[in-house]
């Protein structure tokens, strides 16, 4: 038998095979801009606090992208999360954008994104409703597909309120098919594994996920308050066995939004960019989405500084794609080591180490990257950067210690690179 007619007689045998999502996106976490942290279901254009979920947020959103760096950064997907719509179906049982916010529709929007060279995202939700109430997408998977695919997404974040178990476990799968064969690459991502764990309190199956989607989320919505980020980073922490086994190119775990420029809602005694860097530097290491959330008018020097960071950038997006080893020295600190592809010229992979500090005090530590396997081989000498600093510190060997003072809850970040 020839290799194409095996290959037939595999398609015969095993249809499902077809239907695995291979859209070839997200082979390293996706960046961007995502309305919901920020904006959320602001849709009254007439208040003055926060900016409403409209056309011209959105244009005015791909300007920033486009004329303030993050394109080069690599940020690239602007994304319009819940309550864009109208609250129903035409008479064809289409979604209709709302027509006053979105008065040109969205094949507009994603046009005037297109033209920037950036990428379009949008929302729904595997149930009769949004998370908010707005139509969603049950019984309606072709229309809808079709839709998404005619105003040229190129991302679908779908949601999972209102809905229980089983049909979490068969929509996910019968979405994804759905949107493969409108032939359009869409980027796919799942909150499926958040839904069973946390609402149904089921035990989350990964397989049928990795297969199906190219993010996912498995932890509750991320929420301006230093707690939230510990409870966040902490559980990520205790998912690593999960994600060595699951995390990586075309899949990716979602801790949800970075809040850097979004800030958190101020604390008494709390210095939030301490907080807001320690979540950036968790998400760099991860690896997880880069989403921003926030109002690019007003963002701070310092905040966009961090975020354009390309030497943490550049730990995310590293081609090898292995997720970050804890190492938890007491409940309140933890060292989390990485290796990376190595550098031109070079065949031994970089590392990276982040210490992230959530004691209320300053901690000073010494990190000795021969204790560290993952990153083996060990080369002789290595050159550290501080990425933070974005300023190379000396050359040492991996038997010499780096000593790092970590300030009260906020995170360093270094990467030896072989010399
Ligand atoms: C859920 C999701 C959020 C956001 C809202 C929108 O809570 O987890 O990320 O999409 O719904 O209603």
């Amino acid at each position: 038998m020839s290799l194409w007619s095996d290959v037939l007689s595999l398609l015969i045998l095993f249809p499902a095979l077809v239907d695995l999502l291979n859209n070839g996106l997200a082979l390293k976490p996706p960046m961007g801009w995502l309305s919901w942290g920020y904006h959320e279901c602001q849709v009254d254009c007439k208040n003055t606090t926060v900016r409403c979920l409209d056309e011209s947020l959105i244009m005015s959103v791909a300007d920033h992208l486009f004329n303030d760096g993050y394109i080069e950064a690599g940020y690239e997907y602007v994304i319009i999360d819940d309550c864009w719509s109208e609250p129903q179906r035409n008479e064809f049982g289409q979604l209709v954008p709302d027509r006053e916010r979105f008065s040109r529709g969205m094949k507009f929007l994603a046009d005037y994104i297109h033209s920037k060279g950036l990428k379009f995202g949008m929302y729904t939700s595997l149930g009769t409703y949004t998370c908010k109430g707005y139509p969603g997408i049950r019984d309606h998977f072709e229309i809808d597909a079709a839709t998404f695919a005619s105003w040229d997404v190129d991302f679908l974040k779908v949601d999972g309120c209102f809905i229980k178990a089983d049909y979490l476990n068969t929509g996910y799968i019968d979405l994804s098919r759905t949107l493969n064969k409108t032939g359009r690459p869409i980027l796919y991502t799942c909150s499926w594994p958040y839904y069973i764990q946390f609402i149904e309190n089921k035990m989350v199956n990964f397989e049928p996920i990795v297969e199906h989607c190219n993010l996912f989320r498995t932890y509750h919505d991320i929420f301006h308050t230093a707690g939230n980020i510990y409870h966040t980073v902490k559980f990520f922490e205790s998912s690593y066995d999960l994600m060595k086994k699951y995390h990586g190119p075309g899949q990716w775990f979602d801790p949800d939004m970075l809040l850097v420029g979004r800030g958190l809602n101020p604390t008494k005694g709390i210095d939030s960019f301490g907080w807001l860097r320690l979540q950036m530097v968790v998400y760099a290491m991860l690896p997880a989405p880069l989403l921003i959330s926030c109002n690019l008018d007003a963002i701070s020097q310092k905040e966009k500084e961090l975020l354009l960071n390309k030497d943490l950038v550049a730990i995310n997006q590293d081609m090898m794609a292995v997720p970050a080893q804890p190492f938890a020295i007491d409940p309140f600190l933890t060292i989390w080591v990485k290796p990376h592809e190595p550098k031109k010229g070079n065949m031994n992979p970089a590392c990276s180490f982040a210490v992230v500090n959530f004691h209320f005090r300053d901690v000073t530590i010494p990190f000795f990257l021969h204790k560290y396997a993952v990153c083996e081989p060990f080369t002789r000498r290595y050159s550290v950067m501080d990425v933070l600093n974005r300023t190379f510190l000396k050359n040492i060997t991996s038997l010499e210690p780096i000593h790092v003072t970590v300030p009260s809850s906020d995170a360093v970040v270094y990467t030896l690179f072989p010399l």
